[in-house]
């Protein structure tokens, strides 16, 4: 029986089967079109919004002859309970091992969009609700962001990156926090920090005192540096973190101090609206190149002048989404 391949975490996959996916991708980009997933069936469970995730994989199923069917959940579905055990007397109808073992039964994989209810850290933490899927499906189950991880994301990032230099490695990689109005999720900044420092990227993390990223991911972001012989910086000063910076990879996240406590935050939050991307800020990278995962917030989070100069490499990151997992389908999905 083959195995089910899951993907929920680039850290279950070693850096040599990234790399084969991540070239995979470059090569499907110059030949978009094949029938490798003909007669495939994807089903998309969004429990939140999205433009480019439920795009680029409906895309990548039709260009390679399959198919994609979306479901939001609550409008498309019924509303779904995730808990172990849950006595199912409030609003969900249904239950996710229900939903995955019936979506088993019609499709080839599912994949999932579950983001954190920023209540409680430790439970948010578990990704319970695409782990579930990925436990009772019998299809393999895709993380199209989760509480913790967006590996899809971080996979288009890193073949971003790949085509910028041809060789990673050495280069420096600067996460840094920038203000939003809103506390959001830690998804991409860990899956981005992990996949960094898994292809031999120095790792700067800069962010305010108090949103550092968890231990969890920090942990892993340490042992991936140390295998590779690169380092991890954590700066607490935005002019200082960005220097030398091959890669500006600009992100709001919230803070595990307050989590849960969001008004808490707020107040330590607003006064952070200077950390910004701005022009001159850039003047003090190394010729660096401005990522993000969109959407974003003009002029909040990143000046226009930024974000619309020669040196953004937005769009070709949300290109590289529907690449990337055309690369991940035919790997999970295809024959052989
Ligand atoms: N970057 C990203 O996942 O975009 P969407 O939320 O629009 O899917």
């Amino acid at each position: 029986m083959k195995t089910k391949k899951n993907f929920i975490n680039t850290e279950d996959l070693s850096r040599d089967q990234l790399k084969e996916l991540l070239d995979h991708a470059i090569r499907l980009k110059e030949r978009p079109y094949n029938e490798a997933l003909k007669n495939k069936s994807l089903y998309m469970v969004f429990f939140n919004p999205s433009l480019r995730t439920r795009s680029s994989f409906e895309t990548a199923m039709s260009q390679c002859g399959g198919s994609a069917v979306n479901l939001s959940v609550g409008q498309d579905t019924w509303q779904l309970e995730h808990r172990p055990g849950a006595v199912m007397d409030g609003s969900a109808s249904e239950h996710v091992k229900d939903a995955a073992r019936v979506l088993s039964r019609y499709g080839d994989a599912i994949a999932v969009r579950c983001f954190p209810y920023m209540k409680n850290w430790e439970e948010d933490a578990r990704d319970t609700v695409v782990r579930g899927f990925a436990e009772h499906a019998t299809v393999p189950v895709i993380n199209m962001e989760s509480s913790m991880y967006h590996p899809c994301q971080a996979l288009a990032d890193m073949m971003t990156v790949n085509e910028l230099y041809r060789e990673p490695r050495g280069r420096r990689f600067v996460l840094t926090w920038c203000y939003h109005p809103k506390p959001l999720p830690m998804a991409v900044p860990n899956s981005a920090a992990l996949m960094a420092s898994t292809f031999g990227m120095d790792v700067t993390v800069v962010c305010p005192e108090g949103f550092e990223l968890c231990d969890q991911v920090t942990d892993g972001i340490k042992a991936n540096c140390e295998r590779e012989g690169t380092e991890l910086r954590v700066v607490h000063d935005l002019e200082e973190g960005v220097v030398d910076g091959d890669v500006i990879y600009a992100k709001s996240w919230g803070s595990l101090k307050y989590y849960g406590d969001w008004d808490g935050e707020k107040v330590v939050r607003e006064g952070l609206k200077d950390w910004k991307i701005t022009g001159e800020l850039m003047e003090k990278t190394n010729d660096g190149k401005f990522m993000h995962c969109l959407p974003v917030r003009r002029n909040v989070v990143v000046d226009d002048e930024v974000i619309d100069g020669e040196n953004s490499v937005v769009y070709r990151q949300a290109e590289n989404r529907l690449h990337a997992q055309k690369a991940l389908l035919m790997n999970i999905l295809g024959e052989g």
